[in-house]
């Protein structure tokens, strides 16, 4: 019956703590290999920001926020006051079909959000050049601040044309056609973003996370430790933040507890072979998961879930999103109304009770599955960096709304870490991910800012 059913899935869904501590291990040689001339899977791309904030930034920048779902256009003001900034911000909706449509349109509607910001905000002003913190949140590698070569899109990105060229120079073309005042100053990724934004206001804050479309993070290394910039002769211990885009781990597949749902995901998605560990954990994907579980339990299993209904809805990939699991996750469990009224509108479904159960037991396995996963990649840098106890600020619709996605990869993390349990609910854990305050805008003017500074310091 059902719950045979939901018992093969909790065994296939749960990541108990030895098997995290060794994705844990492996994470750690596979960080310090993405640093090695060799390189690994992982590309621990240095970023050329080379400073925490000190508080006393000044200045004011515009930041593009170019991320999964949103594009955000700021104005942000550091102030003469410690830590303290003056924001104002647009959010302009990136079109679905602009992601897998041509750079060309990528980059006029780019510049298209920026000169509506700079018209509404300033129009009519003789406005000297702002420096723009741009967050490009792909991978790309950085010879310097101001330049950056897609590696490859992801999040379900494709636009042709773009991969292994540098996207500032297109940038800055489309802006230089509408004539808007604008001068990049910095190309940053919004793991990098969060990461400064954090440490401005908190000087525990080491690493900065995205757990959102897609799964990443960033952190402070010694240039002494990444071997790849060796022959840059820089000082050793002169600090380098790297964007590790960990999303990249284990695309060898020698570690992750991958299912048969993760294998269809990844070899239907526009980039088969990439980006395995950000697929089995990442919110673009898990609505995708959940859907290909609940096919395959109609049509192949021995109990067919929702018998003699008609299930073509379901059948359309991505027709689900992690929205969708959060809100079966929120549904008290006594009745689950909410969920079968999901079920219903979205896809003319009528499930019964124990379809019901089994479908929020899913949901639960998957969100965990995922909270459970992203721990081992701040385990691991805590573990690489000697860590004991430092804050890990974090950003993304996941980690900020779907339930109880922070409880789960806290007690993740004292798995790992074999912490002693808590002798309160108010003590702190010696490791803990909190919720970054607006990661990528302020993060991308401090690291204008502080490149300026760099600048005129010679440096
Ligand atoms: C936003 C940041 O808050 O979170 C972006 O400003 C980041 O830079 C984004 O890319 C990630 O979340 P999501 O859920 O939109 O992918
Ligand atoms: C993807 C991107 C990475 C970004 C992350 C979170 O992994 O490759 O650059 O930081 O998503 O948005």
């Amino acid at each position: 019956d059902l719950l045979l059913e939901i018992k093969g899935l909790e065994e296939l869904f749960t990541v108990d703590t030895a098997k995290l501590k060794d994705i844990t291990e492996h994470f750690i040689s596979e960080l310090a290999k993405g640093l090695s001339v060799e390189g690994g899977s992982i590309p621990m791309n240095p970023t050329w920001c080379m400073s925490m904030p000190t508080g006393d930034e000044t200045g004011t920048f515009l930041a593009l926020d170019m991320g999964g779902t949103n594009l955000r256009v700021c104005e942000i003001i550091l102030t003469d006051q410690k830590s303290e900034f003056d924001i104002i911000q647009s959010k302009y909706r990136m079109p679905e079909e602009l992601k897998t449509g041509d750079a060309d349109e990528l980059w006029e509607y780019v510049a298209d959000c920026l000169q509506q910001f700079i018209e509404s905000h300033h129009g009519g002003e003789d406005l000297e050049k702002l420096c723009l913190g741009f967050t490009f949140s792909y991978p790309a590698t950085q010879d310097y601040i101001d330049h950056g070569v897609l590696q490859r899109w992801t999040k379900g990105f494709d636009i042709s044309g773009v991969e292994g060229e540098n996207v500032v120079p297109m940038f800055e073309a489309a802006i230089a056609k509408r004539g808007v005042p604008i001068k990049l100053t910095a190309l940053i990724n919004d793991t990098t973003g969060t990461m400064i934004a954090s440490a401005y206001t908190d000087t525990k804050m080491k690493i900065g996370c995205i757990f959102g479309t897609g799964c990443n993070a960033a952190y402070m290394e010694d240039c002494g430790s990444i071997p790849k910039l060796a022959h840059l002769n820089l000082p050793a211990d002169m600090p380098m933040a790297i964007n590790c885009e960990w999303g990249a781990f284990d695309n060898e597949h020698k570690i992750l507890p991958r299912t048969k749902y993760d294998i269809v995901i990844d070899k239907d998605s526009p980039r088969p072979g990439q980006q395995a560990f950000e697929k089995m954990i990442a919110g673009l994907y898990l609505g995708e998961i959940f859907r290909l579980v609940l096919v395959d339990l109609h049509d192949n299993h021995k109990v067919h879930i929702f018998e003699g209904q008609n299930i073509d809805k379901l059948r359309k990939a991505y027709t689900l999103d992690s929205s969708f699991l959060s809100l079966v996750e929120e549904d008290p469990f006594e009745n689950l109304s909410e969920t079968g009224d999901l079920f219903q509108n979205k896809l003319s479904i009528v499930p019964n009770r124990p379809e019901l159960e089994l479908i929020r037991r899913l949901t639960e396995l998957i969100g965990t599955r995922a909270a459970r996963l992203s721990a081992c990649g701040v385990a691991a840098i805590a573990k690489k960096k000697n860590y004991e106890s430092c804050h890990v600020g974090a950003d993304g619709s996941v980690f900020n709304k779907y339930p109880h996605f922070k409880q789960r990869g806290a007690q993740a993390l004292r798995e790992i870490l074999d912490w002693a349990p808590k002798k309160s609910a108010k003590e702190e854990d010696p490791i803990e991910i909190l919720a970054a305050e607006d990661g990528s805008g302020v993060g991308a003017a401090l690291i204008a800012a502080l490149t300026l500074k760099r600048v005129q310091d010679g440096n």
